[in-house]
């Protein structure tokens, strides 16, 4: 049986990063070495100040603090860490395609072909592959046909074990996940790859929540878990408009429905859409498969969460402008928030990033304030849609270091990301500081409502 002692791991990201630092630190007798082609990555996880890793999530610098130099190592040399691994994980970026065929629906794997490559050019052991990165189903095909064509005639086995990390809680969920998934091949040598998998696993978490299935269900489970997840943000979403339209209060609604033990309590709450890089992604992937086999009504089905989240980011614009007399054109709008979610660094597909090039096409001007994203990253956000120059998003946003200077003179303030800290500002400054009538744009519906009014806010959560 296939012992492990030595991983590599391509793709230093948010997931390659948190997961591989996790298995480090379960696993002292495993030696861990994580690369990338991204220099200034790489250099940031190497930092000797271990607060300026380049992933923030709660917890993560202890643990690389723990097992850094002792079993857990971050380089740039791929091909060195490669040959010296018996076992790599692939978990680069699969970011929707932006040309050709499937563009703006299917996965880009040109960063997984070239993995595939690299790796088959390098080795010289049998080795073990296991996909990280999220994947559209039967890649594992594609992997196993670059390795087998093009290696040095060694045995590669390939095996799908895709994260189901939440970026925010990320270091908790490696450590207690609800469970890890292992695909692998039925046949004794993928088998024995996939117990290999498992025993690494089993170091930390209990054997019965890990699960064993065929790599193509393992594939595809990935997608569809992020499919399910998004559609129940889209439906409580659906329903928070309706809600506005009948004085129902879709908090209530959403408590009301999430005791059924049936439906369950999570994923109920009713924002101002959906963000982070995978949820978009996944689900346009699922709608591209199902597309590319003719599964035109299956396709459609799940399209529609997509088409409710953009509904919903531009509907909350737009009732900002609704809301200020119909032109927001001059006027001063405060961002609290630019990650996509609390706890977390990552701004991709990040609400505000669409909901601020709405405010901006009205010409209004923004000033944003976020405890973790800094100014370059909220830039470049921005000049990633196109919509306008470089120079004109600078001129149309600042960034802030300070909540309150943020929204001094501010004519409205919108809530785009559910930071713990905005609940307990002194909001009787902010709104000594504001023009009146002062407005508030609750896009998390986090703020205590009740105690804005009081102090003489104009407050619109979302579904109330
Ligand atoms: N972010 C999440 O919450 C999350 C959760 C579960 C699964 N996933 C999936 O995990 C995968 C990675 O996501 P991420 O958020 O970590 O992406 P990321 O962009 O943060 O990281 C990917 C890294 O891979 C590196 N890279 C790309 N090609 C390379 C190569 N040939 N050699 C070496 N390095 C290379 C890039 O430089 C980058 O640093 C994606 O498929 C994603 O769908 C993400």
């Amino acid at each position: 049986m296939t012992k492990i002692t030595s991983i590599c791991c391509i793709g230093a990201g948010y997931v390659g990063g948190p997961t591989m630092a996790v298995v480090a630190k379960q696993c002292p007798h495993i030696k861990v070495t994580i690369v990338d082609l991204n220099e200034a990555r790489i250099a940031a996880w190497n930092d000797v100040d271990v607060n300026n890793i380049p992933v923030y999530e709660p917890g993560l610098s202890e643990v690389v603090a723990e097992a850094r130099g002792r079993n857990l190592f971050f380089s740039t040399d791929v091909d060195r860490a490669i040959e010296e691994a018996e076992m790599v994980f692939i978990s680069v970026n699969t970011p929707t395609k932006t040309y050709g065929a499937g563009k703006g629906m299917g996965a880009d794997l040109k960063w997984i072909e070239l993995c595939a490559r690299q790796i088959a050019r390098v080795s010289k052991t049998d080795k073990i592959i296991v996909e990280k990165s999220t994947l559209p189903v039967r890649t594992a095909e594609a992997v196993r046909d670059i390795l087998h064509n093009t290696g040095n005639g060694v045995n590669f086995q390939v095996l799908s074990n895709p994260e189901f990390l939440a970026e925010g809680t990320a270091v908790d969920d490696l450590l207690n996940p609800d469970r890890v998934l292992i695909g692998g091949d039925a046949n004794p040598e993928g088998q024995e790859a996939v117990q290999a998998l498992v025993d690494v696993y089993a170091n930390w978490i209990p054997r019965e929540r890990i699960l064993t299935t065929n790599v193509w269900s393992s594939e595809l489970s990935k997608l569809v878990a992020n499919a399910y997840l998004a559609q129940r943000i889209s439906s409580i979403n659906s329903i928070s408009e309706l809600c506005e339209k009948t004085e129902a209060n879709v908090n209530e609604v959403a408590r009301a429905i999430g005791t059924d033990s049936r439906i369950g309590p999570k994923f109920l709450k009713a924002s101002v859409g959906f963000g982070g890089s995978c949820f978009q992604k996944d689900i346009l992937n699922l709608v591209y498969i199902s597309r590319s086999f003719g599964l035109q009504e299956v396709a459609d089905y799940w399209e529609q969460v997509i088409i409710m989240n953009d509904h919903q980011k531009k509907r909350f614009a737009l009732n900002i402008v609704k809301d200020l007399y119909n032109t927001v054109s001059g006027k001063k709008i405060a961002f609290l928030g630019w990650a996509f979610k609390k706890d977390t660094n990552d701004t991709r597909e990040s609400a505000a990033i669409y909901v601020a090039d709405e405010l901006l096409n009205e010409q209004a001007t923004i000033q944003v304030y976020d405890p973790k994203v800094e100014d370059k990253q909220i830039y470049a956000d921005l000049d990633y849609l196109g919509t306008r120059s470089p120079d004109l998003n600078k001129k149309g946003v600042t960034v802030s270091e300070d909540p309150y200077a943020a929204c001094a003179d501010a004519h409205a303030i919108a809530v785009l990301t559910e930071w713990d800290e905005f609940i307990d500002y002194d909001w009787q400054r902010i709104y000594d500081g504001m023009l009146k009538p002062a407005k508030i744009f609750d896009g998390r519906n986090i703020l205590d409502h009740k105690k804005l009014r009081a102090i003489g806010f104009k407050v619109s959560g979302i579904g109330m």
